[in-house]
């Protein structure tokens, strides 16, 4: 197969919407051990499909990188839910120099073209989308509150102890809790682990302590060498693709109580009308509301 043939995807576009080429190089950030667009050749594609995403810096960059990758002439299909930056998505590829067909279909814009010889405003949109330093830490449009601390993290890292020996942050962000567990010299170990690719590599920027491993993993599958640990630190996402998904914060409170030696303390915080506690219950021994200010809370729970 020459480069040429090569087909691109992004994401999981909903069955039956767009389907994307059998063997298609799958370039989401989001999905573990999938290539980087950003790494890839200019003009190397043969064709793209792409499940745009919701944050309109990040879906002008995702979009910019797609279609320097694509060969001159060869087709995409771009398209996103109406309701996160579908509705937007046709002028915006036109602002990047495309001739589109928009198509309303089950509640997403699905627009295709073809890559024009001359994109405008490529380097706009990469320079806007691309890695860059907030507040002093590396971070990137799209990744978990990319432009300010979270209120839930700060809370936190303002009550987080001396932690001690091995453990683990799930879900490390740019890594702005692991900076804060770090401050104590009795911690051994800490494993940072996200999904996001661009969130770890911020954070491997953020943190270069020696004594952290920065991993770009899904946390919810099993991690043999995540076991007897001292601590878990965790800001648990309940977002998965866009949509409010609580279940992937109680499935990160399983995963930490797996992780944890008995006596090892699980240090969370999470939306105050976020369903933790049931989880927490039968996990640990004992738990302990630590803290609770503007709409957050904060628990510790000891294994
Ligand atoms: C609420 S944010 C907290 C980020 C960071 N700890 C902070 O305090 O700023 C949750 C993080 O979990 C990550 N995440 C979501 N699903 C994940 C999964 N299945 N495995 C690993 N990380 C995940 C997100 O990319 C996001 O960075």
């Amino acid at each position: 197969m020459t480069d040429d043939e090569f087909q691109g995807l992004y994401g999981a576009p909903p069955d039956g919407l767009s389907p994307a080429a059998p063997g298609a190089i799958q370039f989401s950030p989001l999905m573990p051990g999938a290539a980087a667009l950003e790494a890839q050749a200019p003009n190397s594609l043969a064709g793209f499909v792409m499940l745009a995403p919701p944050g309109t810096i990040e879906r002008r960059y995702a979009a910019a990188l797609g279609l320097q990758a694509l060969a001159a002439g060869a087709p995409f299909t771009i398209l996103a839910p109406k309701d996160r930056g579908g509705s937007r998505l046709a002028a915006e590829l036109e602002a990047l120099g495309c001739i589109v067909q928009d198509q309303a279909k089950r509640h997403h814009r699905i627009c295709t073209g073809v890559r024009p010889a001359t994109l405008v405003g490529l380097d706009e949109a990469l320079a806007e989308g691309g890695p860059r330093q907030v507040d002093g830490l590396w971070s990137q449009p799209g990744v978990f509150s990319w432009d300010r601390l979270d209120p839930g993290s700060a809370l936190l890292a303002q009550h987080l102890p001396a932690l001690a020996g091995r453990g683990a942050d799930f879900g490390c962000g740019i890594g702005t809790l692991a900076l804060a567990a770090l401050a104590s010299p009795k911690l051994t170990h800490l494993a940072l682990l996200d999904i996001d690719r661009r969130a770890v590599e911020a954070a491997k920027r953020n943190v270069t302590d020696p004594r952290v491993t920065v991993r770009w993993a899904d946390v919810r599958q099993p991690d043999a060498t995540l076991t007897k640990l001292d601590f878990v630190v965790m800001n648990p996402p309940f977002h998965d693709g866009g949509a409010e998904d609580r279940s992937l914060g109680q499935t990160f409170i399983r995963r930490a109580a797996e992780s944890l030696r008995t006596g090892g303390r699980l240090w969370l915080t999470a939306n105050r009308h976020l369903p933790y506690e049931a989880v927490l219950k039968p996990l640990f021994k004992r738990i302990t509301p630590v803290v609770e200010a503007s709409g957050y809370k904060v628990y510790e729970a000891q294994k």
